[in-house]
């Protein structure tokens, strides 16, 4: 059946139809070993009850090969008319006209938050002394900032006017040889993107929220989107959070959310310093580039960690990583990260049992030192095994874990 949505909110029958982009490169190895992990857990955890409808839908390779585009239309409709999705990584061919082929189905879809969840996993192979410190949730913006791609090359029509206007009307010099590109932020989009993260906080029982901005630079849009934030946080949030202004004037949270903000730069730092104090991040498009990808390393690199694209009643989950053409129907690449992406689906749609037995299977697997090639090339004493053979391992890993 259909996902439904009511007041913004997806809401879920016990047998919805999702639908699932296989993607390049190693989508042919991943994408099947995260359905049949998910499958295997969905069925043991509701025996029955529930199950998932897939719905093969292409785009990419696949797309181009089957429907004669790399991202068909009906592609597209399927994705809004199912609400909720998964996909593996799109190689985006050049001189295709797009920027890129993710980047484009965020925007077609109006997938307006980017989140990463960043976790360590019990045997993971990590830089840090502590990885199990890491516990973070990064909200990023991901439909404005440097990333709208309004910009114009030095010398251009385009950018000689931009140098005359600005000194005509606001007597600003720019050097002539400039390439110049628009940083935009507005009031909207950094509304939407703050009041997805508490809420997403609140729901999860999360107990602070940081604002990541270069605001003390860049004032009206950086420093903008840090107003902006506490403006939700206070007039829609008022009773449930409190700020760290605050706490220091009252003593005491009263149980309620902590709302601060930190610089960017600062909070690079912290990440690494002062890892634990962090919990839920809300921030624009590029600090979230840095950010996701710097926190990302710190618990063993991309090739594990999930990432989901929200919007108003949509959504679509992923892997961080591409397409790894070298290892490309090789059976070798590793199915962690697309297979996470899953079970923070399910925890979307609040089928919480089944992303469970996900997650206590692959860090049961992990433990037990049977991993594919990039973790195995990491570990000490671990075994290599291929794709199929991890998927299957999971499955029966899975079939141990307790459902109480
Ligand atoms: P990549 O993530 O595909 O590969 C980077 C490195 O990580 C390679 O050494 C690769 O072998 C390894 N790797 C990645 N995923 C792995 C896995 N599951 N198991 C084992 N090893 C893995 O990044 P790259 O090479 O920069 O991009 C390749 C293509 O993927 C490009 O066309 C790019 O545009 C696309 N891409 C798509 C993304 C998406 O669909 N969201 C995200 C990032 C890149």
């Amino acid at each position: 059946m259909r996902i439904g949505v009511k007041d913004g909110e997806v809401v879920v029958p016990d047998d919805p139809t999702i639908p699932f982009i296989e993607g390049d490169g190693i989508g042919v190895d991943i994408t099947p070993a995260m359905r049949g992990i998910v499958d295997a857990a969905v069925e043991k955890a509701y025996n029955g009850r529930r199950r998932i409808e897939w719905l093969e839908v292409y785009a990419g390779e696949k797309g181009k090969k089957i429907k004669g585009k790399i991202l068909p239309d009906e592609t597209i409709d399927a994705l809004r008319e199912y609400k909720i999705s998964i996909k593996g990584p799109l190689t985006t061919p050049i001189g295709s006209g797009f920027r890129s082929l993710n980047v484009a189905l965020r925007q077609i879809l109006d997938l307006y938050a980017c989140i990463r969840p960043v976790y360590w996993m019990e045997g993971v192979p990590s830089p840090m002394k502590h990885p199990e410190k890491m516990d973070m949730v990064i909200f990023r913006e991901a439909t404005e900032d440097v990333y709208s791609g309004i910009e114009w090359k030095k010398g251009s029509k385009e950018s000689k006017k931009m140098v005359y206007f600005l000194r005509r009307e606001f007597g600003i010099e720019l050097r002539e040889d400039s390439g110049i590109g628009l940083k935009l932020m507005s009031e909207f989009a950094s509304k939407r993107l703050v009041r997805k993260a508490i809420q997403y906080a609140l729901r999860n029982g999360r107990r602070k929220i940081t604002l990541v901005h270069k605001g003390n630079i860049m004032k009206f849009t950086e420093g903008a989107f840090r107003e902006w934030g506490y403006e939700v946080a206070r007039e829609e949030f008022g009773d449930k959070i409190i700020t760290e202004d605050e706490l220091k004037r009252n003593g005491f949270s009263e149980g309620k959310i902590l709302i601060g903000d930190r610089l960017a730069d600062n909070m690079l730092q912290q990440m690494l310093t002062r890892t634990d104090e962090y919990d839920v991040l809300a921030m624009p498009n590029l600090n979230g580039d840095y950010l996701a990808d710097a926190a990302s390393g710190q618990v063993g690199g991309l090739g594990i960690v999930p990432s989901g694209n929200l919007g108003d009643g949509m959504m679509m989950f992923e892997a961080t990583h591409g397409s790894a053409p070298k290892y490309a129907g090789l059976d070798m690449a590793n199915p962690i990260a697309i297979t996470l992406a899953a079970r923070l689906m399910l925890e979307h749609m609040e089928w919480d049992e089944a992303a469970r037995l996900i997650y206590e299977g692959i860090v049961m697997t992990i433990k037990r030192k049977t991993v594919t090639h990039d973790l195995e090339r990491q570990m000490t004493g671990a075994e290599k095994v291929g794709t199929s053979e991890f998927t299957n391992i999971v499955i029966r890993n899975i079939e141990e874990v307790s459902i109480d």
